[in-house]
């Protein structure tokens, strides 16, 4: 029996190249950028880009100057691919957000969207905080553990998303305050969706096929527990 390792799910998008890979999709992030005061030439981290999709809409659509890391390197081949193809001059990071080299205050926007999941969450957020301007923002779309999920499913949920704790909207508001952003707002939008884009990788393992039916079968089962939601702040 082929056993779901915690990383299987992230090969799996990896492989796959799945774009927008967060709910709501690329469609959810347009609708969220147009609140944010995005100005030609300001300077964007996209935390955990994965095939840089978001980050090369930044780029394109507001002219801002982006960054994008994240700690596959797969999406990262696949993210510098992408920029290639459509001659955007993002820059892509091979790394951890739990801990870079970036100067502090580099950034007047981070976004981070389905990452902080899967990372030790207050290594990252006061990370975010580190890298982020005074007034700056933030902006994560994450998972949130519904109040009502019965904790088996959680335990289910949590290995196999590989997700390193799962948190409730408290959760994240705490997480969040005790990094030292203030203004915190959290946000729902059921009525977003996105097709997501492919980028398939020349040889895929059979083993990931199965993570794909997992995953679907995840989705079906348990749809309604799998929620999240949208938090943005300040510095
Ligand atoms: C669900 S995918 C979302 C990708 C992308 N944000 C999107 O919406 O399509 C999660 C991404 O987070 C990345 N990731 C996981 N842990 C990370 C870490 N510690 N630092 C940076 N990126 C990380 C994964 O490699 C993956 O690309």
């Amino acid at each position: 029996m082929f056993i779901i390792q915690s990383s299987n799910y992230l090969q799996f998008l990896a492989k796959f190249g799945i774009g927008g890979a967060h709910p709501g999709g690329i469609n959810l992030s347009k609708a969220l950028f147009e609140h944010e005061n995005i100005q030609r030439g300001v300077d964007i981290l996209d935390v955990g880009c994965g095939t840089g999709q978001t980050a090369a809409y930044l780029a394109s659509f507001y002219q801002a100057n982006v960054t994008g890391i994240d700690v596959h390197p797969l999406m990262i081949e696949k993210a510098r691919q992408r920029m290639q193809k459509t001659h955007l001059a993002v820059n892509l990071i091979e790394g951890s957000i739990e801990q870079t080299s970036i100067e502090k205050e580099s950034f007047d926007f981070i976004l981070a969207e389905s990452v902080l999941a899967f990372v030790n969450q207050q290594r990252a957020l006061q990370e975010i905080f580190r890298l982020l301007k005074k007034g700056g923002r933030f902006i994560a779309i994450e998972f949130t553990l519904p109040a009502t999920l019965p904790s088996q499913l959680a335990q289910e949920i949590q290995q196999f998303y590989g997700f390193e704790s799962l948190l409730t909207k408290k959760d994240w508001v705490t997480l969040l305050q005790q990094a030292g952003f203030h203004n915190i707002r959290i946000q729902k939008n059921k009525s977003i969706s996105s097709q997501h884009e492919f980028h398939f990788s020349q040889h895929i393992e059979p083993e990931l096929l199965d993570v794909m039916d997992e995953h679907m079968t995840m989705n079906e089962k348990y749809g309604k527990y799998l929620d999240y939601r949208i938090y943005s702040c300040t510095k």
